[in-house]
């Protein structure tokens, strides 16, 4: 063999080995809610890795483990395959007590957590009284609120970025009940100024019991575990929650969650390398929800709307709140697919359009007059009109399809000015939320 020969092969072997130290990136591209669970559940066989780098128990993740509906909140949605670790990173906000209740769930189908499920030591507590101020904080707004889910996020984040709050690592040392009580009286300063005076005491019984049950579990040094497993070679997927449109940056600010919800995160929520990240796979259902408050130019408020809700089920996953509903905004998706870095993406709940005659995307905004494709700054200040191409709907169950190819046509031509527009392929398509109810393209 020749010396370019041989230089060749060393050159495809090394990129080979390199291709295998890398981590893969699953996130919703809107407002959340567009089938991350199930979409990570399906790809977590090919992965030994699955890790959440943000967000907490305001996330509902749905997925379905032996036909029975599993909402996660707080694990990531890899638990259910025996051969994948689960790591709950640094970037996570965690609330000991949801922990609990998931990691019984999981355990009454038999996940073995000790083997399974492991915590990053620098992981920020939920604690009960940030659960009261988001309460105290969202009555305060009036009609200006967020629409949050109270489950403490906003509150527990400002602890972290304040340098007050209290890490997982924390429960292990013997001062955690003195730290806690310090930042507990700190909190009830601002829980007066709120006037706000509902009793906290079993919430903090449950807290403490929690406690109890999450210092048991595997705490990690969490760098070091994913970086250990990364030059060990295994597969990672990091799991998104929220979407990029509730991102505290990029998103309609202020209604937006409380972190960064881009794929620039995972990068701080697990202590990882930019280079090391390969694919970014977005995620978009076919139509667009939204949950709480705040713009949301492509919704639909009469009776498309409620058949687009009836049809796809759109009912919170954490809070049972009814999600608002819309057409598919391409000039949202165009953003998020920009600021992620997408480089595939999965379209989920294709089925829920089959019974509509005709279908709208938006391609771009009237804004005082002028059409624009770029998102404005302070989106809920403007008066934003849609600019809309119509298709005619496909009228065919796709629920039981088993192969693309089999799609009718003007599905097809549906996606296919989709991936046009965003300069993106949609390389998934999900037509049911069963397990194995997905199509791969090409
Ligand atoms: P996540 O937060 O992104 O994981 O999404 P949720 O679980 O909050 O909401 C998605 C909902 O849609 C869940 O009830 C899923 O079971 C369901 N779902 C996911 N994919 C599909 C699909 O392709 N078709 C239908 N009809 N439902 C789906
Ligand atoms: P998953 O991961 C949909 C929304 C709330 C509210 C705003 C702020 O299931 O997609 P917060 O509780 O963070 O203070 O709420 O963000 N929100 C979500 N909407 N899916 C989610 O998560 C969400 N997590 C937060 O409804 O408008
Ligand atoms: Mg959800």
């Amino acid at each position: 063999m020749c010396f370019y020969s041989l230089a060749v092969s060393a050159r495809i072997i090394f990129a080979q080995l390199n291709q295998k130290n890398m981590v893969d990136v699953i996130l919703g591209l809107q407002w959340g809610d567009e089938g991350k669970g199930k979409i990570v559940d399906w790809f977590a066989k090919d992965y030994d890795v699955i890790a959440r780098f943000q967000g907490g128990p305001n996330a509902g993740h749905t997925l379905y483990v032996n036909d029975k509906k599993v909402v996660l909140h707080q694990i990531p949605s890899g638990i259910f395959h025996p051969g994948t670790v689960n790591l709950i990173g640094n970037g996570v906000v965690l609330d000991p007590v949801t922990l609990k209740k998931e990691c019984e769930t999981a355990g009454s189908f038999g996940v073995e957590l000790k083997k399974n499920l492991f915590v990053s030591e620098r992981t920020h507590l939920i604690l009960p009284t940030h659960r009261a101020l988001d309460k105290a904080a969202e009555i305060s707004k009036g009609n200006q609120k967020i629409g949050s889910t109270l489950k403490g996020i906003g509150p527990a984040y400002m602890d972290k970025t304040g340098r007050n709050g209290l890490r997982v690592g924390d429960l292990l040392d013997k001062t955690f009940t003195t730290s806690y009580i310090k930042l507990r009286l700190k909190h009830q300063k601002l829980l007066d100024n709120y006037s706000f005076s509902e009793d906290i005491s079993t919430w903090e019984e449950e807290f403490f019991e929690a406690v109890e049950f999450l210092r048991q579990l595997n705490i990690v040094n969490g760098e070091y575990f994913i970086n250990d497993k990364l030059r060990q070679g295994k597969k990672i997927l990091a799991e998104g929650a929220q979407g990029s449109m509730l991102d505290i940056d990029f998103g309609t600010f202020p209604y937006v969650t409380s972190s960064n919800t881009v794929s620039a995160a995972v990068c701080t929520g697990l202590g990882i390398a930019p280079q090391k990240i390969r694919e970014v796979i977005g995620i978009t259902k076919a139509y667009c929800t939204r949950v709480g408050s705040g713009p949301f130019p492509t919704e639909l408020t009469e009776e498309t709307g409620e058949q687009l809700r009836k049809t796809g089920n759109e009912y919170g996953a954490t809070t049972g709140r009814s999600r608002r509903c819309g057409w598919i905004d391409l000039v949202a998706l165009r953003y998020a697919c920009m600021i992620n870095g997408v480089t595939k993406l999965v379209m989920t709940k294709a089925d829920v359009l089959d019974s509509f005659t005709d279908l709208k995307i938006c391609t771009s905004y009237r804004l005082n007059g002028k059409e624009s494709t770029e998102i404005p700054f302070q989106m809920e200040k403007i008066n934003i009109e849609p600019v809309y191409k119509n298709f005619p709907g496909w009228n065919t169950d796709i629920s039981a399809a088993k192969k693309y190819e089999k799609l009718p046509l003007n599905m097809k031509s549906y996606i296919d000015f989709i991936n046009e527009y965003l300069g993106v392929s949609i390389n998934y398509v999900s037509n049911g939320p069963g397990r194995d109810q997905i199509l791969i393209i090409g």
